[in-house]
């Protein structure tokens, strides 16, 4: 059976919409990234599926690694905290968007960008970006919609971010992909080294996911 098969078809059955939830392409690209990447602080934005997959990551290393999870309602962080137990997953760390956003919370390394809807996505970005290290690697869902996607752009370049497209990983059925933002002064490595090692870490999941049979 695929990773994170059994528990994206359970998640989206009896949790939450498929089309509102991230799809399997994309667990698989967050999983590898951050197999990858070995970052120290996690950031979930959107709390759900994302967060079984980064929590995973985070019980399978030996190093203790800081994750939070956020979201703007907490009807649905209540949800995916009780998804998370009934998986035995660790569900510390779950707040609400306000309570973020006041706090002091810093120097994530990688970063999942799927809060709220598309509105609250681009307000909240400049938050996001400023608790973001000099190393972080910023991933955008929903990078279908061209004025998320604009906007997007034109506020991390400004911010010395290049992006690239994850469509070959994360396109689903509701045409929605993902995109990295990684930024040029990265001092972790070279720019281009990281954004192909994200690539071929999405491109090997890819790979692997659809050559596993059940
Ligand atoms: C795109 S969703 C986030 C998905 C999450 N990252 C995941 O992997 O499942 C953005 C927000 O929509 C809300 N949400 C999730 N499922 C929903 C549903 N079925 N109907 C309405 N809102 C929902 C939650 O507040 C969630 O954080």
């Amino acid at each position: 059976m695929n990773l994170f098969q059994v528990a994206w078809d359970d998640y989206t059955e009896n949790v939450s919409a498929a089309d509102m939830t991230i799809s399997l392409g994309c667990g698989y690209l967050l999983y590898s990234a951050a197999v990858l990447l070995r970052p120290k602080r996690i950031l979930d934005l959107g709390s759900g599926f994302s967060s079984y997959v980064l929590r995973t990551y985070v019980e399978g290393c030996e190093d203790p690694i800081v994750i939070y999870s956020v979201d703007t309602k907490k009807r649905w962080l209540d949800k995916t905290a009780e998804f998370l137990e009934n998986y035995g997953v660790n569900s510390d760390n779950m707040i609400l968007w306000p309570d973020f956003k006041a706090g002091g919370l810093k120097n994530f390394d990688f970063v999942f960008h799927d809060l709220g809807n598309m509105r609250t996505r681009r307000d909240s970005l400049k938050v996001v970006e400023e608790r973001c290290s000099l190393q972080s690697v910023i991933v955008l869902d929903d990078m279908h919609k061209a004025r998320w996607r604009e906007y997007a752009y034109e506020f991390l370049e400004g911010k010395g971010y290049s992006l690239r497209s994850l469509q070959w990983a994360t396109v689903d059925d509701y045409s929605r992909f993902a995109e990295v933002a990684i930024r040029e002064d990265s001092c972790r490595t070279t720019r281009t080294s990281l954004l192909l090692d994200v690539e071929a870490a999405g491109r090997n999941t890819h790979l692997s996911s659809s050559n596993v049979q059940d």
